[in-house]
């Protein structure tokens, strides 16, 4: 059964502004395997594609790339922002791509397949790829690091802090979650392909402000549930990190820019021919 935690407007509205598409080290991954392994560049998939930011990183190399997501709120926000002519935007469930048998040259899904149903992706997965086609699946992980001059590691503790107060009121979630504690080795083995590998070592660094910290933590699944449940107390336990953040680097200004860390994990696969 699909996990539904996506759904809200205000929730889609903190995805488009404030989740980040992947960086330099991720998007190497990513491209040196189109370069090994994709031959044809007609169609490309993105499932699970919330607000679409990491839908557009495909459009410079497919002719045609239709971004798809369960929560009918993503879609809109995904469509309403400006996005390349040759991406499209569906609402679709990831387990029924809306796509002919054998059409795609690629599907993805960042940060979104561990919130499948697995064996009917997978199944989907081969009936909508071409022969020889990929797929490339990757998440952020919970190893998450804020970072700014010598105070880093106090940094990290507040951030590490809220994020598990949070995610104790999503019980919904935690099984989803464990696939990505396990760094994807359930997703990889389910993956029915001989032609794979997964990488966990990618640590992409994002530059953001306090500001843009403070709605990125707000676009947490966990922190929407928490919100939905107790909403004062999330409000000021989202201002109690705020203040502890900016008296912890001795600053007034929310647009004080830090540095925020983040291990991905990637599992690519290619369909025999
Ligand atoms: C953590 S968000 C990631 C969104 C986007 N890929 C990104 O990286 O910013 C996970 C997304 O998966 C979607 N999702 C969850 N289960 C799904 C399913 N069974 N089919 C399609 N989308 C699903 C949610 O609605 C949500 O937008």
């Amino acid at each position: 059964m699909a996990t539904r935690l996506f759904e809200g407007k205000d929730h889609a509205l903190f995805y488009r502004k404030y989740r980040f598409s992947p960086q330099e080290p991720l998007k190497k991954v990513i491209f040196s395997y189109l370069d090994e392994k994709v031959s044809s560049f007609q169609l490309a998939v993105d499932v699970g594609c919330g607000s679409g930011q990491c839908t557009h990183l495909l459009a410079p190399r497919f002719d045609k790339v239709i971004g798809t997501d369960i929560s009918e709120a993503q879609i809109e926000e995904a469509n309403r922002a400006p996005h390349p002519p040759n991406v499209s935007f569906l609402a679709a469930p990831a387990e029924k791509m809306p796509v002919e048998d054998h059409s795609v040259d690629l599907v993805t899904a960042f940060t979104a397949a561990h919130w499948f149903d697995l064996p009917s992706f997978m199944t989907e997965v081969e009936r909508a790829l071409k022969p020889a086609g990929c797929v490339i699946l990757t998440s952020n992980t919970l190893d998450m690091t804020l970072h700014y001059g010598d105070c880093s590691e106090k940094l990290t503790q507040i951030f590490t802090e809220v994020r598990l107060l949070v995610s104790v009121t999503q019980r919904l979630g935690i099984i989803k979650v464990q696939r990505v504690t396990d760094d994807y080795e359930e997703i990889f083995n389910a993956l029915p392909f001989q032609d794979k590998k997964r990488i966990t070592d990618i640590i992409d660094k994002v530059p953001m402000t306090v500001a843009e910290l403070m709605g990125y933590i707000q676009s947490f699944s966990s922190y929407q549930t928490f919100l939905k449940a107790r909403p004062e107390a999330a409000k000021s336990r989202l201002q109690n990190v705020e203040k502890r953040i900016l008296e912890t680097i001795g600053v007034s200004s929310h647009e004080t820019r830090l540095e925020f860390w983040n291990r991905q994990v990637c599992v690519l696969g290619c369909r025999s021919s």
